[in-house]
């Protein structure tokens, strides 16, 4: 898929160290940890948006019977239309594997991702109260603080209904 200047495409398996390190940069480790439980995003489904031959966004997801997970969304150049990109890529994807819905995890700090996310038809459904701290204890590089100055605690899980994606 193209928009504007960059494209959006599943990674080729020469990209997926260049990836794996982005993510270890953004994220601490490829280890992402969700709901309790801990998925290894060097080995998912892999999608980067690329200017000019640069990797200027990544987004990680699996899909497993009617539901599909975004496990990473990063956008390098923010505000530029990548990390929506991405996502309606994932989206669409998701949907040819026949997953009737899109969830994923985001930590009570990230306003911004919060509002990303609702703007695009994700609706919040469950809040998990401590579940960073209980996270933390399995990988210690998730910080204490995040965006604003707020404390890093909780998990909040989002849900988008694939059936129009
Ligand atoms: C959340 C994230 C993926 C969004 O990616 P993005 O490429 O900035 O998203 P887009 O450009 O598609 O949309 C950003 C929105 O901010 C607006 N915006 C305008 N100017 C902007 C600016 N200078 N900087 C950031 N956003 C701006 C855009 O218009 C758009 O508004 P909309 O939601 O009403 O459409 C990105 O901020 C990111 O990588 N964050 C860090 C990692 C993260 O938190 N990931 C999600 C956690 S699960």
């Amino acid at each position: 898929m193209t928009d504007g200047s960059f494209v959006v495409r599943r990674v080729v398996d020469e990209e997926r160290p260049a990836v794996a390190r982005l993510l270890a940069d953004r994220w601490g480790s490829t280890q992402i940890v969700s709901r309790g439980l801990v998925h290894d995003a060097e080995s998912a489904e892999m999608l980067v948006a690329v200017r000019d031959g640069e990797i200027v966004g990544t987004a990680t997801f699996v899909v497993g019977g009617d539901e599909a997970e975004l496990l990473t969304l990063d956008a390098l150049e923010e505000g530029a239309g990548v990390g929506g990109a991405l996502l309606d890529e994932v989206a669409r994807s998701a949907a040819g594997a026949r997953a009737l819905r899109l969830v994923l995890s985001t930590t009570n700090d990230n306003l911004r991702a919060l509002g990303f996310y609702q703007r695009r038809g994700f609706r919040l459904v469950e809040l998990f109260p401590g579940a960073v701290d209980r996270a933390r204890k399995h990988k210690p590089s998730i910080p204490l603080v995040g965006d604003s100055g707020i404390p890093v605690r909780d998990e909040l899980l989002l849900v988008r209904d694939l059936g129009t994606a």
